[in-house]
């Protein structure tokens, strides 16, 4: 499976990937009205399509609109009008690339503060130590949310279709809904959607057939799994092997492999195995493993700004290459990597000790770029993290207000 970063890649759906660099997914918080997509977002994604990168990843979108992990997020439900999406799938194509959304529930990851519900497959809540009041404390799902929540992602992917998408990823890495069933620290259930990594995963492969099931087999499916949650006791490199393989059968295109949580937030470098942070490509001593057994191409995202590290990434064997961060800051990075150019800008890294902190003002960093990009300004790279966290909240204080109003208004109109 091994290929060269400009090689093309066909994957089982019958659609080919120009290129083996995917933009990871990030959400944006960037809704307009009525949780929608508009002209910020399209002008974001065709700055991404014109510099070369192979596969778009939206940021995630959410299947649930009671269920939001942050309240600028874009929803995609059985209501919302289609026609901003396919503004948004045709941003994201003008380059010639692919573009797919990622679709996301999270569970118990939700801000208290935010209406709506909180979910998890247990009652148990987010633990951040003196951070853990930022989180909703969940309530366990009864069987008909679950069955009911399957469908909402089923109902999402095949409106993606209809809006012009040529694939959804449904995420089930990183703490959301998907992962925490997965994981056995936070399922507690003993019914068969908890005990044994079958019933933990019973969920997951619910939800693939279900969104199979309802788009059609030239549209990609996949799949962004932790290939580690990084915690004592948590969803392990083992059990990733095992998920992977039960979902090859189920008609999977790729599987995205990153890592971590709130809890413990390897997927910008900082996991509780503070190693990850000095290296690049954070996750790819578990990825060498799991390629030698994988039945489905692998994608790897979390620590890639250089060419050097992509190329020793493929050829570990994996299909795909994800950035986020380093296409934020550079979005035609592939288009110079073309070239023999590297990036000539760098995210400033954010070394507070506070892990849960640093990793909020990293994540508040790369959304400053993404911001400065929807408005045609180019990044700057420089702005001081603790600028751009407060900048953040501020934003997110009059988006909680909108998103209220939106909730629980008519929504008729759609
Ligand atoms: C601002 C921001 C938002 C993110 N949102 C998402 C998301 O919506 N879905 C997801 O799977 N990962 C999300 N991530 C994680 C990225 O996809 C990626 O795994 C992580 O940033 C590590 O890759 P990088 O080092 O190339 O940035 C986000 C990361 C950042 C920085």
């Amino acid at each position: 499976m091994t290929g060269e970063l400009f090689s093309p890649l066909p994957l089982r759906s019958g659609q080919v990937l120009k290129n083996r660099i995917a933009k990871a997914a990030m959400e944006e918080n960037m809704a307009g009205d009525g949780q929608l997509p508009d002209e910020q977002l399209f002008t974001l994604y065709r700055q991404w399509a014109a510099g070369g990168t192979g596969l778009l990843i939206t940021g995630n979108v959410m299947v649930h609109a009671e269920a939001l992990t942050g309240p600028a997020g874009v929803v995609l439900d059985e209501h919302a009008p289609l026609k901003p999406f396919a503004e948004w799938a045709e941003a994201g194509k003008s380059g010639g690339g692919a573009i797919w959304m990622q679709i996301n529930h999270p569970g118990r990851q939700v801000a208290s503060g935010m209406p709506g519900v909180v979910w998890g497959p247990s009652d148990i809540g987010v633990s951040l130590g003196k951070h853990s009041s930022r989180f909703g404390r969940p309530t366990a799902m009864t069987a008909q949310q679950i069955d009911e929540t399957v469908t909402r992602y089923a109902v999402t992917a095949h409106r993606a279709e209809k809006a012009g998408f040529d694939g959804v990823e449904i995420h089930a890495a990183h703490g959301y809904l998907l992962s925490q069933f997965l994981s056995p620290l936070v399922n507690q259930r003993t019914d068969h959607w908890g005990g044994s990594l079958e019933n933990r995963a019973r969920m997951l492969l619910d939800t693939v057939r279900a969104v199979r099931a309802a788009v059609s087999p030239s549209f990609a499916v996949a799949v962004k799994l932790n290939s580690a949650d990084f915690q004592r006791g948590g969803f392990d490199a083992e059990d990733a092997r095992q998920v992977i393989a039960m979902l090859e059968p189920l008609g999977v295109d790729l599987v995205e492999l990153s890592g971590g949580s709130y809890e413990s937030p390897a997927m910008t470098g900082r996991s509780t195995d503070t190693r990850t942070q000095a290296r690049e490509a954070y996750f790819l001593d578990l990825a060498r493993d799991l390629v030698t057994t994988s039945p489905v191409p692998l994608m790897l995202t979390g620590g890639i700004t250089r060419r050097a590290t992509a190329d020793r990434v493929l050829d570990s064997g994996v299909a795909v290459i994800g950035m986020g961060t380093a296409l934020a800051v550079t979005p035609d990075l592939p288009h110079r990597w073309h070239g023999g150019r590297e990036a000539d800008r760098r995210m400033r890294p954010v070394t507070w000790s506070d892990k849960a902190l640093a990793s909020a003002a990293s994540m508040a960093q790369v959304r400053h770029q993404m911001r400065r990009l929807a408005r045609g300004s180019s990044p700057r790279p420089g702005t001081h993290p603790a600028i751009a966290l407060i900048a953040e909240q501020r934003k997110q204080r009059t988006a909680l207000r909108r998103y209220r109003a939106w909730l629980t208004g008519p929504r008729g109109a759609a």
